[in-house]
């Protein structure tokens, strides 16, 4: 029998009475000082408690995509909001609203991509996969390229730890395997070195950690949400009122009527 009331929200994440919190199952005593919170990430989502090796390799994609500095849409977002008056939380929410399909976005779409040439066959699918992925979504495939860095730095920084992570048995590496396959492909066909960046190597930790795509996105407003908080506090201190994108001094380029 179901009651109206109770049922109106069902969930499997949290149960609490008086005096008790469970999440997950797990009373949160027994949680709190226990677990890293990229393991509470983990059991939120997952409704498990990771392998800590596993946790570790999440643990490494929330620190890498934490800032990129106040020409990042959603940081400089942040400061600007500050500078208006708006409060720390305010500030965040419009930050992370910025986040989207075009920045920020490249990860959900990586894992996507490396799902799509796994289930063609794996890394010997990825010229194909990635050619017809560029028929169908445009020329620039997600994860790779970078219009500051020539080699994004996070990047191979994760990937070691995947290698060695699949060395040990705590991933197959199988991702892995198929984003060097598209590095690869990109490297002979693409008009400029277009190396895997911070979202194609965090997407490959992501798949091979099992989580789903849309995940991939929340994931990373979690990360960013450190910067943009970071950013947002330092813009409070700071002081300043009513800062635009640019110095008054500069003007846009008017191209209507004079
Ligand atoms: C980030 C990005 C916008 C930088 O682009 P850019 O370095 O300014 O490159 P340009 O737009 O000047 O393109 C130059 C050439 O490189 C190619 N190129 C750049 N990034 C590419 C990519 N990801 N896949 C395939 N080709 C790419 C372009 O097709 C273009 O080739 P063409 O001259 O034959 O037309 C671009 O690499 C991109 O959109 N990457 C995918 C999205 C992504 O991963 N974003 C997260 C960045 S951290």
């Amino acid at each position: 029998m179901t009651n109206d009331v109770s049922d109106w929200w069902r969930t499997a994440i949290i149960d609490m009475e008086p005096g008790r919190i469970a999440l997950r199952g797990q009373p949160v005593e027994d949680l709190i000082g226990q677990i890293s919170f990229a393991e509470m990430i983990w059991l939120m989502l997952r409704g498990e408690r990771p392998d800590p090796r596993a946790a570790k390799l999440l643990e490494a994609t929330l620190v890498a995509a934490v800032d990129h500095g106040p020409q990042a849409p959603s940081i400089a977002t942040a400061r600007m909001a500050v500078t208006c008056g708006v409060a720390l939380n305010g500030a965040m929410a419009s930050a992370v609203n910025m986040l989207d399909d075009v920045h920020g976005g490249a990860g959900e779409q990586a894992v996507e991509l490396y799902h799509q040439i796994d289930a063609a066959g794996g890394p010997d699918a990825a010229p194909e996969q990635v050619d017809q992925w560029r028929r169908d979504h445009g020329r620039y495939v997600p994860g790779f390229g970078h219009r500051f860095h020539p080699v994004d730095p996070r990047a191979p920084a994760l990937m070691t730890l995947v290698k060695a992570a699949a060395d040990k048995g705590v991933v197959t590496g199988r991702f892995r395997q198929i984003a060097l396959a598209v590095e690869q492909h990109l490297a002979k066909t693409a008009s400029k070195p277009v190396p895997m960046n911070i979202d194609g190597a965090t997407a490959v930790i992501h798949a091979e950690l099992g989580f789903p795509a849309p995940l991939a996105r929340g994931l990373f407003v979690l990360s960013r949400s450190v910067g943009i908080l970071a950013h947002a506090w330092e813009q409070t201190e700071q002081g300043g009122r009513n800062k635009g994108p640019t110095p008054p001094k500069y003007r846009w380029t008017y191209d209507g009527q004079t």
